[in-house]
């Protein structure tokens, strides 16, 4: 697809960019034009696997660090002057029986899916306050899951981590509405990533997902990047506190 410059000057953090729908995500904000901080951890190949695109600015970084999303937010103003979009989308994947789930397991999930979030969103509203005030808007989305709806048999942590992820986006959504600043949150399917690299392997459990949805497709992260860039785009204005069911219609069905 061709790019229409649609984030020209625009500066944008991606937290878990080195992987799936964060790679996706940053790849495709830096070809319609953003400059973009991609936020990894250390060790994951975010110093490199962006080597390719200039306007990507790598930034090795675990979310869950006490002065991470002080250091985020620093190096977005430092390599743009100025943040118009927060995407985060970092994220663990937890599965056992409710009565199994370890304090650690639970504790982990919500340390990276909630706490990490919350935190990052606070460190970066004063940054798109700023920019809003001069611009008209600023974003912040954040990537829940179709577990943010419902659930599945081993899930308890993640779901309810990704069900406070479309609390917390719904709240600040109506805190921040008055600055111009949108929040979203998006839902996901079942995309082919490093999250669900395993499973997918086998191509039974491939084929049982696929047909799950009305598409008869699983998702591929950049389908999941498109629908991040529509509700980051300007043309989302007026979209706030909104979740975006993007499951090629996995969970249509009853
Ligand atoms: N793949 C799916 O089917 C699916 C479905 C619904 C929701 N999601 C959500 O999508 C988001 C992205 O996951 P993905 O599927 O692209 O998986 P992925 O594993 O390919 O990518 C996740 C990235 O997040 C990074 N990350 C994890 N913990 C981090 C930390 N503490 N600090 C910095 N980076 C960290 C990982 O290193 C990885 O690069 C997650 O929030 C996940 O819950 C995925």
């Amino acid at each position: 697809m061709t790019s229409l410059n649609r984030l020209a000057h625009k500066v944008a953090i991606v937290t878990g960019a080195a992987s799936g729908i964060g790679s996706a995500t940053a790849r495709l904000f830096a070809d319609e034009g953003a400059t973009v901080i991609a936020v990894d951890r250390p060790g994951s190949a975010i110093a490199t696997v962006h080597a390719d695109q200039p306007r990507i600015v790598p930034l090795a970084q675990d979310v869950t660090g006490e002065g991470a999303p002080e250091a985020i937010v620093v190096a977005a103003l430092a390599a743009g002057g100025g943040l118009d979009i927060l995407f985060n989308n970092a994220g663990v994947s937890a599965n056992a029986l409710g009565e199994l789930t370890t304090d650690a397991q639970w504790d982990n999930t919500f340390a990276v899916n909630v706490r990490a979030v919350f935190r990052l969103c606070r460190a970066a509203i004063p940054a798109l306050r700023e920019r809003a005030a001069t611009t008209g808007r600023a974003r912040i989305i954040n990537t829940a899951s179709v577990m943010a709806q419902r659930t599945d048999i081993g899930l308890s942590a993640y779901t309810a981590s990704k069900h406070a992820v479309a609390g917390l986006s719904k709240t600040l959504a109506l805190e921040l509405g008055k600055y111009g600043i949108t929040v979203n949150y998006l839902l996901p399917g079942a995309i082919h990533t490093g999250m669900t690299a395993a499973s997918f392997q086998d191509e039974k459990i491939r084929a049982v997902w696929a047909k799950k949805a009305a598409l008869r497709r699983l998702g591929q992260p950049i389908d999941m990047a498109r629908s991040v860039l529509l509700l980051a785009s300007d043309e989302a204005d007026f979209i706030t506190g909104h979740g975006l069911v993007a499951d090629g219609g996995l969970t249509l069905r009853t």
